[in-house]
């Protein structure tokens, strides 16, 4: 079998409603996963993220181009990829009147997993995601943030071989969010590859191996957060409060991204003395931070995540 566990080329997915213009959610996306890898694709709302994952699942037709998993084409033959794939649908629901319990275990042996082994990994999942004392309880009395909770505990004990998650830890707690990337690492190092899209750039820092930076349905970079950040020219960020109307003042330090009011500038430890200097003669307050994901991002798309 083929060491990918996908692979996308070129594709376009138009969405042509009967009323409104046509809508272009993805302009040629190529993307690959080997065996075993996290992967977050990053990018704000309406870059075409869910639409991916929905092409990719079988869920949904591409418009052209090809993704292949485990080397099969997924609109040729959806039903040899459906058994390889579990998903967490963007706010996907579990069902009302079963308790989390009877979810994981019914969706297992759908699945065709023996009792045994469904009943097993259904008590490991379920207490993974924290839900031992909501267990016997229907999902319609759970908190939202345990059902989302129920969701993931359901497909991660399928163990597919691939999964995709649509924003997995969206209103979940710190704690939860945690333990939904400890068993994500789980799941990959028994062998399994994640994809997943996020809009927390904390969570694509701290989750994924690697990362595609999405924007108006195109692939704006590749690779790990590390590179993200070295790309942008220096370790150290200066962020200057109002420092927008000064950027002249310090565009020769290095790099500028204007975040609302703040003037970050990208920098090396050798600068800064000069650059605090400056910025307290201009009574200007200035903090000294790394250079964080978050500024790696407004360079490569040239806009903030939650931008509107
Ligand atoms: N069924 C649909 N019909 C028409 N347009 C759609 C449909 N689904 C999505 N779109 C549009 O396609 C584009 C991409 O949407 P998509 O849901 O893939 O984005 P996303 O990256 O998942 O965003 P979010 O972070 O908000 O979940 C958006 O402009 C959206 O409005
Ligand atoms: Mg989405």
């Amino acid at each position: 079998m083929t060491q990918e566990a996908l692979r996308a080329a070129e594709v376009r997915k138009v969405y042509r409603g009967r009323m409104g213009p046509a809508i272009e959610a993805l302009r040629g996306v190529s993307l690959s996963l080997r065996r075993g890898e996290r992967v977050a694709l990053l990018g704000r709302n309406g870059a075409g993220k869910t639409t991916f994952l929905r092409i990719a699942s079988t869920l949904l037709i591409p418009t052209s181009g090809t993704i292949h998993v485990f080397g099969l084409d997924v609109v040729d033959e959806p039903e040899r990829v459906r058994p390889l794939i579990a998903v967490v649908p963007q706010e996907g629901k579990p069902f009302f009147h079963l308790t989390p319990r009877e979810q994981v275990y019914a969706y297992l042996r759908a699945r065709g997993i023996p009792r045994d082994a469904a009943r097993t990994r259904t008590e490991e999942a379920l207490g993974k995601m924290g839900l031992e004392e909501v267990g016997d309880r229907l999902s319609v009395t759970l908190s939202g943030g345990q059902k989302q909770r129920a969701m993931v505990a359901t497909v991660m004990a399928t163990e597919s071989p691939l999964m995709f998650l649509d924003e997995p830890t969206i209103g979940l707690d710190p704690f939860a969010r945690r333990a939904v990337w400890n068993v994500l690492r789980d799941l990959t190092r028994k062998g399994s590859t994640v994809l997943l899209t996020t809009h927390y750039l904390d969570e694509a820092e701290a989750l994924s191996e690697r990362l595609y930076i999405v924007e108006e349905g195109r692939i704006l970079f590749e690779g790990t957060a590390e590179n993200a950040k070295r790309q942008i020219g220096g370790t150290l960020r200066v962020s200057i409060e109002n420092g927008g109307h000064q950027r002249d003042l310090f565009e020769s330090f290095g790099h500028t991204v204007e975040e609302g009011d703040v003037l970050h500038v990208i920098t090396g430890p050798e600068r800064i003395h000069e650059i605090m200097d400056l910025a307290l003669r201009n009574r200007l307050s200035a903090t000294v931070g790394p250079v964080t994901l978050e500024e790696a991002f407004l360079t490569i798309v040239g806009r903030s995540i939650d931008a509107e």
